[in-house]
């Protein structure tokens, strides 16, 4: 079974492998006070509320918390990964990257992924059905700087799952072994891989895949307990992750329905998992990552905090895509920082229905003059900072 303490033990050769900047920041412990709360499962938190600060490993690759920032495809540019770091964010994912780009060129793409000196550890997500194309992926991610190469097995998409890829491996198990195996011989940084729990629902086809892919050469692995077929209705079902837990030697990353510190501590406790993933709930909130890791009481930022940090996400956002394709990108955006009673909502419609990235900017700041400064400072520190292209395609099906 992977327990918090099993998986907090440093490996030998970890020094020689981790690659840290100076951005990188190691959260410090909480304070004794700070962790006396019992969680809804009735389980008392103390060790739990400690492990969300502490640093475990994936392989030789040091994870500074227990929250992992989630692959979202046509979301998690730089600029949400980078935030992600900024709030607490242990792990950061890249959405994912076709591997059919590097043999056909013929993907519909998004555009090519930018990796920056303070997002590591970084993981790049590939996902793709034939071992050898694969590899050849992972090979590129690795040379452009990944920690971890991660593998989805989980897209529930049908432009994905239709091509083998995705999802439809949970059910192709010696072919998504085959994959692992030749990824994991490719490469040598950690290779991991998220998962649904199976195609149909009520499936634990997850279950028996887990402990094969393990034996592949995962070293860690995600589990997001829904079907392909539920996409995203329901709940996710982490009486799996637990089960899962139990049958692999390796971290087990919980994700689903994660949305505030205490259903994490309820998931971590309960579940066994070495980390818990955020993926909506952190989309134009990233207080609530603060929140989880306990920094802050609330997800509540003043409405000049929501406007800075919107407007610094705009100019990172048009930085990496250009400002066309950054146009509508940030549409969906704008709802989401400004919305759940942040703002007026016709501010917010009057926002989404603007023309270009500058009118928007301008209206937020004649709003909140207060944001610049919050802007201004973001900036500051963030600049200059090395970036790397990597030449892979990001996939305009995105999903899992
Ligand atoms: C818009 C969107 C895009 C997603 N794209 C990916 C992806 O590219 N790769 C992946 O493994 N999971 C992807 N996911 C799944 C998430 O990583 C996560 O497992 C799922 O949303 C459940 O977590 P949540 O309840 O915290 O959102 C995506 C989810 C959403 C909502």
């Amino acid at each position: 079974m992977t327990s918090f303490t099993g998986t907090s033990e440093e490996p030998k050769d970890r020094k020689s492998v981790v690659r840290r900047t100076s951005r990188t920041r190691i959260l410090p412990l909480l304070p004794p006070s700070s962790m006396v709360k019992t969680g809804r499962c009735g389980l008392p938190f103390p060790s739990v509320a400690l492990e969300l600060r502490t640093r475990w490993w994936i392989g030789p690759v040091e994870v500074p918390s227990r929250l992992v920032l989630a692959p979202m495809a046509g979301v998690s540019v730089q600029a949400f990964r980078r935030q992600g770091r900024r709030f607490g964010a242990g792990l950061v994912c890249s959405e994912m990257v076709s591997c059919a780009g590097i043999q056909h060129g013929n993907e519909r793409t998004l555009g090519y992924l930018l990796i920056s000196a303070d997002e590591h550890p970084l993981a790049v997500q590939i996902f793709g059905s034939e071992p050898q194309v694969m590899a050849d992926a992972a090979r590129m991610v690795e040379a452009a700087g990944a920690d971890i190469v991660d593998v989805n097995f989980g897209c529930p998409v049908r432009k994905v799952t239709k091509t083998g890829a995705g999802a439809t491996m949970l059910e192709d198990p010696d072919r998504a072994c085959a994959v692992i195996e030749a990824v994991a011989s490719a490469v040598s940084v950690p290779v991991t891989v998220k998962m649904r729990r199976g195609l149909e629902d009520g499936s634990r086809a997850c279950l028996e895949l887990g402990p094969r892919l393990v034996e592949a050469g995962a070293a860690a692995l995600t589990l997001h307990p829904r079907s392909a077929r539920q996409m995203y209705t329901g709940r996710a079902d982490h009486a799996l992750t637990a089960e899962l837990v139990e049958r692999v030697s390796v971290p087990v990353i919980a994700s689903g329905d994660i949305t505030t510190r205490e259903r994490a501590l309820d998931v971590l406790s309960a579940s066994g998992c070495a980390a818990v993933m955020v993926g909506r709930a952190a989309q134009g909130n990233p207080w609530v990552l603060a929140e989880i890791m306990g920094e802050s009481e609330t997800a509540q930022p003043s409405r000049e905090e929501v406007a800075g940090e919107l407007l610094f996400f705009m100019g990172e956002t048009v930085r990496e895509l250009g400002e066309h394709r950054a146009t509508g990108f940030l549409k969906k955006f704008y709802g989401w920082y400004l919305g759940g009673g942040r703002f007026p909502k016709p501010f917010k419609q009057e926002l989404v229905q603007l023309r270009t990235v500058g009118e928007v900017e301008q209206r937020l700041l004649a709003a909140t003059p207060g944001a610049a400064e919050i802007a201004e400072r973001l900036r500051d520190e963030t600049a200059g900072l090395d970036e790397l292209m990597l030449p892979l395609p990001i996939s305009a099906f995105g999903g899992g």
